[in-house]
């Protein structure tokens, strides 16, 4: 029988690719990342399994190319960058790889909040200038203790959850937003409390953002929010670029509408040196790396083949998308 037709945007862990070619035939795109649209676009006709990255848009116009396509898996847990109604509409199933990450994410939060709260990537930066004069003088490269300080988290799902429980670790108070308040249990195990949107901006000392990219979140971060925020607060974003505005970031940065900001996934990903954020020193950057780590990045590929096999021959990925 012929071998059902794989194909991937780009290259995974040898042990998925031997998973994979043990049962289908693959094909991997290698060259310029993100794959040409134009290829994709091609491609995706002849098609009954993709595997897709986050910075792979696949659309609607992408999806009704396909003629056999059983399912889109993405190796990632975010899937905006699908249009996930238009595939169930299509009947084509979507597998994304929650869980796994939910560690290695909090860590990278946690991390970049560390990091801009103590200037220690300011710092690395100053050293490795040769611009290190000052030696440890009372004004000198002061930071702000987390200690006793509010952490706001909007979003507490699986991430959200794993960052509550490090920074309670670091006698922080923790206060959060989501659109349904957790159980009663889950508040109290993690030491949390509910606020109204409102209140998680003005009284929180660090904001923690842990919510998916969607139409209600879009560029929900603006010149509006950054006002309400303490002039001493500072802005951490793990979670998808598009939720943040960044040109009223930049300025609520340069004006010290905020104290600074943590990002690690930006509006358009990769940013340059020539980004205005690269310009400013209240600000972390970070090259998306909050699922970045050997032992997820290994089972995310785990997960990505499994969803593949599962929706390839017509079941519901271990991990899917509504449908
Ligand atoms: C994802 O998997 O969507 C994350 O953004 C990776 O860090």
């Amino acid at each position: 029988m012929k071998k059902k037709r794989v194909f991937l945007t780009r290259t995974l862990h040898d042990f998925a690719l031997k998973e994979l070619k043990k049962k289908y035939q693959i094909e991997i795109h290698s060259g310029k990342i993100p794959i040409p649209r134009k290829k994709l676009y091609f491609k995706i006709e002849e098609i009954d399994g993709l595997i897709c990255f986050p910075y792979d848009v696949i659309d609607s116009e992408l999806i009704d190319r396909a003629k056999n396509l059983k399912v889109i898996s993405t190796y990632s847990v975010g899937f905006d960058h699908i249009d996930t109604e238009h595939a169930k509409k299509r009947k084509i199933r979507v597998g994304y790889t929650p869980e796994v990450l939910n560690d290695a994410t909090a860590d990278l939060a946690f991390s970049l909040m560390l990091d801009v709260t103590r200037r220690v990537s300011e710092g690395d930066r100053i050293v490795r200038k040769g611009d290190w004069r000052e030696i440890f003088g009372a004004y000198d490269y002061v930071g702000t203790d987390l200690q006793g300080k509010t952490l706001g988290i909007f979003g507490l799902g699986r991430i959200g959850s794993i960052l509550a429980r490090r920074a309670k670790s670091f006698d922080m108070k923790i206060i959060y937003h989501n659109r349904k308040q957790v159980s009663r249990t889950k508040e109290k195990t993690l030491g949390v409390k509910y606020v109204s949107f409102g209140k998680l901006i003005s009284q929180s000392d660090v904001i923690s953002i842990h919510v998916p990219h969607t139409n209600q979140t879009d560029q929900l971060f603006d010149k509006k929010i950054f006002q309400k925020m303490k002039n001493s607060a500072f802005l951490v974003n793990t979670a998808r670029g598009k939720i943040i505005n960044e040109n009223d970031l930049i300025a609520a940065l340069k004006k010290k509408i905020i104290a600074g900001a943590a990002l690690d996934v930006f509006e358009s990903e990769p940013i340059g040196k020539n980004h205005p954020f690269a310009k400013i020193q209240n600000i972390t950057l970070a090259p998306h790396i909050g699922s970045s780590t050997k032992e997820t990045r290994v089972k995310m590929a785990e997960i990505t083949v499994k969803n593949l096999h599962l929706g390839i021959n017509g079941k519901k990925p271990k991990f899917s998308v509504g449908y």
